[in-house]
């Protein structure tokens, strides 16, 4: 089957929802996700999204905030820009029905997280993900000009290499002519041609075996943008988030928002000592990458698997008002985090890198556009600032926008495109293998390229999946395609070049951290 749309959106989280509302305003749109409309990151978005609301805070100590954190390596110029766009790109998402907790007296009741020097933190009690999907879709459903694909998992870019045509990372000029996509239902790979293609699939959280990404977070969309021969950089900076339930077995793990800490939580070691303050001035509210530091070196010095999270300080009527999710999940686990402290351990949580887009959010393919956490803008440098993700994509999906709607003028059909050969593969008979491999990368991932890493750990984590690998491609080409096989090359793609951004960074800065390079000493 194929057929044709101006612009084909892949993803259904902030990033392809927003996009794909603004897109319809110039043509045809169609948007595939692989999961149920709503699966996605951001429907377990807690903390909220960062904007600059009321004095006395400034759009300037939102930005020295994100550079600070960034840790040197942010691109200025993208960081004025997102943060002088906010507040426009923030109303339009109230427009379209997204609500935000007030205060009694009316004005929006900011939250605070770690890394910020104010309240800025616009929030839906602690489920603000899914608020924001909610008034997503239901402008998407009865919008006019858009189709919504569920359960199609995009599979390829198509390219002039699907023409014949020799394509090389050197090449200029690779183009987007659509994308293959396996309808998960009918076990069919369908052709989608576009004018115009945004890759909205984020983030890669599952490439770990602790993380809070669901299990959709598998990195697909730059893996493909990877193999089509497309830029993808700082896939070296992963970041753990320092406080998620320790759940032994359960996956994904549950988050325990920042916002916690910024209502009063304070981290303790077992045996109910602060130790934030040994590493930062800043205690439990210090950026990321410095308390899941320190709470990896606490375990390690201890012996224990996890460090606790003490929220009884916080007064009952805002802990309840506030977190009522996180109150009741510990509640289901035995937990009474009124009267009980909560034990948490760090778990991947955000990719900062990805497909490098410009400021317009385009890529190095023309026609292919990427938003949201797939993409790298430089905004997140080193270290992404809490609760600036939800925010890039509203701002890049936007301006995506902008240019993708005049870029549609002179993009047309590729109607040469041949269908998808399935030749040759049959129906996997030991999914096991699959598993089972999927398994060992998120191993391999955890123990040799997580938190801290050293020249050692990431040779290791190399061979090992250069054996994953071999194996999984002879799979491949004799299985017919499925999500699971699908997912399992996207995250050995993505895996691959974390590994090796990783080692050629020679440097300890933000979230990388490698002991043979170990950063300055501060005097
Ligand atoms: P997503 O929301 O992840 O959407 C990706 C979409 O792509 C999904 O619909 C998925 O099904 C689809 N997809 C992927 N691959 C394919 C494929 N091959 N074919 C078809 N469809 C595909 N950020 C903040 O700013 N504030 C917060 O408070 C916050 N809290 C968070 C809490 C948790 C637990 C997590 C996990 C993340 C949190 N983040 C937060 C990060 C933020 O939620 C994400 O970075 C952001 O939502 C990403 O949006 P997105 O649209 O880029 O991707
Ligand atoms: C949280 O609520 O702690 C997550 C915020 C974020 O990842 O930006």
């Amino acid at each position: 089957m194929r057929q044709k749309t101006d612009f084909l959106v892949i993803g259904s989280g902030i990033a392809g929802l927003s996009y794909a509302l603004k897109a319809a305003e110039f043509g045809s749109v169609v948007i595939i996700t692989k999961a149920s409309a709503d699966e996605s990151n951001t429907k377990y978005a807690q903390g909220g999204i960062a904007a600059v609301t009321y004095a006395p805070d400034t759009h300037e100590k939102h930005i020295r905030d994100t550079l600070i954190c960034g840790a040197g390596l942010c691109d200025e110029s993208v960081v004025r820009m997102v943060i002088g766009e906010s507040n426009e790109q923030i109303n339009e998402l109230i427009k379209w029905g997204a609500q935000f907790d007030k205060k009694p007296d009316g004005d929006f009741d900011l939250a605070k997280e770690g890394g910020h020097s104010e309240h800025r933190v616009l929030h839906h009690k602690d489920d603000t993900g899914i608020e924001i999907e909610r008034a997503l879709i239901s402008q998407i459903q009865s919008h006019p000009n858009i189709k919504m694909y569920t359960h199609y998992f995009a599979v390829d870019i198509i390219t002039q290499h699907h023409l014949g045509k020799e394509v090389s990372r050197q090449t200029q000029g690779i183009e987007c002519y659509g994308v293959y996509v396996l309808n998960i239902k009918t076990g069919e790979i369908e052709t989608i041609l576009s004018r115009i293609t945004m890759i909205a699939t984020g983030g890669a959280g599952q490439v770990y075996r602790t993380t809070t990404n669901p299990t959709i977070a598998t990195g697909d969309g730059i893996a493909m943008v990877y193999r089509a021969k497309g830029k993808v950089e700082n896939m070296e900076f992963i970041q753990f988030h320092p406080t998620a339930l320790y759940d032994p077995g359960v996956s994904p793990s549950f988050l325990i928002s920042e916002a916690v800490r910024g209502a009063g939580g304070i981290l303790k070691t077992g045996d109910g000592k602060e130790f934030m303050h040994k590493y930062d001035e800043r205690g439990s509210l210090a950026p990321r990458d410095i308390v899941a530091r320190a709470i990896d070196n606490e375990m390690k010095m201890s012996g224990d698997d996890f460090v606790y999270l003490d929220c009884t300080g916080i007064e009952k009527e805002k802990l309840l008002s506030h977190f009522p999710n996180i109150y009741e999940k510990c509640r289901s686990k035995g937990i009474d985090i009124l009267k009980e402290f909560i034990p948490v351990v760090p778990a991947a949580h955000y990719l900062c890198g990805g497909i490098k887009v410009d400021e317009w959010g385009r890529s190095s393919i023309r026609a292919l556009y990427a938003s949201g956490e797939c993409a790298c803008t430089g905004l997140h440098g080193a270290n992404r600032l809490a609760s600036n993700s939800l925010l890039e994509a509203l701002v890049y999906s936007h301006r995506s926008l902008i240019n993708s709607s005049e870029e549609l003028k002179r993009c047309t059909f590729h109607e040469e495109v041949p269908e998808w050969n399935a030749e040759g593969t049959n129906q996997p008979n030991e999914m096991v293998l699959i598993t089972h491999n999927r398994k060992e990368v998120q191993s391999l991932m955890s123990d040799y390229v997580g938190i801290m890493r050293s020249n050692q750990r990431l040779k290791r984590a190399l061979d090992r999946l250069r054996i994953i690998y071999g194996e999984t491609e002879s799979l491949y080409e004799k299985t017919s395609l499925s999500p699971a096989i699908g997912e399992l090359r996207n995250l050995i793609t993505v895996a691959y070049i974390i590994i090796k951004e990783a080692m050629a960074r020679k440097e300890s800065v933000g979230l990388h951290y490698n002991t043979d390079f170990p950063p300055p000493v501060k005097k």
